[in-house]
């Protein structure tokens, strides 16, 4: 993904040196428009120390690392234990979540949104540990993502999602969120130290209310 969260991101991005002192000073308030969220089967929440073991287990994958923009691979606790930090101070998007199974707290992966420039677009971006692929997790991660979006962001028009061309699952997550097709291009891929093509595409608002409940996806 292109957003800054969803390329798990580990490298400092220039914005981050600009973020005013009080922001620097008081990270939790940048986490007070990203309510835990609450699904079927799942918790979202922020991470934590406590992820570090299963956040560096699950992302030390490179199937995992080469569909995301700037994950290190390989991936070591250290990097791990780095990326909760930065998550904390705000650094990592300001809407990073740990995907959690809310029958035992596991931790699972990780999703978030990123906020575009102009203020009306946000990014959205996930991972998951490769054990958990295929249950649907995902889907129904986004699918809350998305309403919490929508619901409590009023200045948000559009999410977008971006995913490598050969990203059959990740495709059809997107698809199961009802974006829709919008491009295609190149983006950096820290682990393959190239540029990919990737495939864009966009959720608007008026396309979110037509859905009306994520049941009327295919
Ligand atoms: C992409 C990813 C997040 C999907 O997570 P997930 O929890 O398995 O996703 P879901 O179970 O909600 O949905 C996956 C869908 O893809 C389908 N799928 C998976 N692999 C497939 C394949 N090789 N061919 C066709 N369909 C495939 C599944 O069948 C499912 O669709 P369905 O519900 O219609 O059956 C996960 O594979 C992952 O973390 N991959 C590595 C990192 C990554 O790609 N991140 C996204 C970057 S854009």
């Amino acid at each position: 993904m292109q957003g800054e969260l969803l390329r798990a991101d580990q490298s400092r991005s220039p914005r981050e040196d600009q973020r005013s002192s009080e922001e620097r000073l008081r990270p939790e308030r940048l986490r007070s428009d990203c309510p835990v969220l609450l699904s079927e089967r799942l918790v979202m929440r922020a991470p934590h120390e406590e992820d570090i073991d299963a956040l560096a287990h699950l992302a030390n994958n490179a199937k995992v690392a080469t569909m995301v923009s700037r994950m290190p691979h390989p991936y070591t606790a250290d990097d791990a234990a780095d990326f909760v930090r930065r998550t904390k101070n705000g650094d990592i998007g300001k809407c990073v979540y740990a995907i959690t199974k809310a029958e035992n707290g596991a931790f699972i992966g990780c999703c978030g949104v990123e906020p575009h420039a102009d203020g009306r677009t946000v990014e959205i971006g996930y991972w998951l540990g490769e054990p958990y692929w295929n249950k649907g997790y995902t889907t129904e991660a986004c699918h809350a993502l998305v309403d919490m979006v929508f619901r409590t962001r009023q200045d948000v028009d559009q999410i977008d999602a971006r995913c490598r061309v050969m990203n059959v699952a990740s495709r059809r997550v997107i698809q199961k969120c009802g974006f829709q097709f919008q491009g295609s291009g190149l983006a950096a891929s820290l682990a393959l130290g190239s540029n990919v093509p990737v495939e864009w595409y966009r959720l608007d608002r008026k396309t979110w209310m037509s859905l009306r409940s994520w049941g009327n996806i295919a």
